[in-house]
């Protein structure tokens, strides 16, 4: 076998026949009966083979009701793969990269949430799934970006616990007027604490038809310069359904991919041109490969914090 490399046209020859790295994914992936979910944020080349691409909602939830497949690939960062295993502990859950690690999932410990709950013993403690297994043990329910207010506005109490992200925090407190106490106090997204208001302020003066977008991740300053706030799925949504033929994006690059393929004739100008998540980034064509070949890393929570945590998961989607 002749194998000739370059970065991402990387071409087997064997037996006469030419494939691309893409195409040997996506054979070997139908041999072992395995299925790859990545997320919006991820590379596009990632993104035309895999099998489903979303925001983190919706790769839970089809984590959770996949039958057929024996193994899930999901090119993401850890918290994503750890849901993904709770959720459906009979798949083979494999993240190609071991160190694709969301910065913000570690900035609430266990010791925090505890802390807090002894602080405001009444007050049901709700997490972003951008948190670890150990976190989701403690959690009554969790949530994404997408509904986020619908499960704090559906719970009886007037006060929250939520963490770890602050911006999503305070959004969910001005959405719902419930009172939410950040856990901890700053949690936050590197990458979407990179965008400033002042730089769409200046896209808006050459493009002032444009349409803003933004993640809840961002800052309060920065959501104000929006049109729309919402998740990586809902700006794809909003992008398709309105009439704008012009959009500044105030999330990950990569979500650019799939609207720009979604709208061919519409433009979309990301609102900083640095804003990329490097964890997500960790996962390549070339790793995809390796992980669907030799079946690494295998991602498995422990009893009894995936029970714990599995409960806090379910509850979000009885809710919401
Ligand atoms: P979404 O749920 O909007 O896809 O967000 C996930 C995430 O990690 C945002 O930074
Ligand atoms: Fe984590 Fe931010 Fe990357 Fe999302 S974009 S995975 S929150 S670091």
């Amino acid at each position: 076998m002749h194998i000739s490399f370059q970065m991402s046209t990387f071409t087997f020859q064997s037996q006469g026949e030419i494939m691309t790295l893409a195409d040997k994914i996506v054979k070997l992936k139908r041999e072992k009966n395995a299925i790859i979910l990545a997320h919006n944020y991820q590379r596009p080349e990632i993104q035309d083979i895999a099998d489903y691409v979303g925001d983190s909602i919706e790769l839970s939830r089809k984590a959770m009701e996949e039958r057929k497949a024996k193994i899930i690939i999901f090119s993401a960062v850890d918290f994503m793969a750890e849901s993904a295993a709770i959720l459906n502990p009979d798949k083979k859950v494999l993240l190609p990269v071991l160190g694709a690690r969301c910065p913000m999932a570690q900035m609430l410990t266990v010791d925090e949430i505890k802390r807090a709950k002894l602080q405001h013993p009444d007050a049901p403690v709700v997490l972003y799934v951008n948190t670890l297994a150990a976190a989701k043990a403690l959690a009554d329910v969790t949530c994404t970006s997408a509904n986020a207010v619908e499960i704090v506005s559906s719970l009886k109490a007037g006060t929250v616990l939520f963490g770890p992200d602050r911006n999503l925090a305070e959004y969910v407190q001005r959405r719902t007027g419930k009172k939410v106490i950040p856990i901890p106090e700053w949690g936050f997204c590197p990458t979407h604490l990179l965008f400033q208001p002042e730089d769409v302020q200046v896209l808006k003066m050459q493009y002032p038809k444009a349409v803003v977008m933004a993640h809840p991740e961002c800052t309060y300053e920065m959501q104000k310069t929006a049109d729309f706030v919402g998740s990586t799925s809902q700006m794809c949504r909003f992008a398709r359904e309105t009439n704008a033929e012009m959009f500044v994006v105030g999330t990950e690059v990569g979500v650019l991919h799939r609207m720009k393929q979604e709208n061919p004739s519409k433009k979309f100008i990301l609102a900083y041109e640095g804003a990329v998540c490097p964890n997500m980034k960790l996962n390549t064509l070339e790793r995809v490969y390796a992980s669907l070949k030799e079946e690494k890393y295998l991602v498995s929570v422990p009893e009894p914090i995936a029970s714990k945590a599995r409960k806090a998961l379910e509850k979000m989607f009885e809710l919401r």
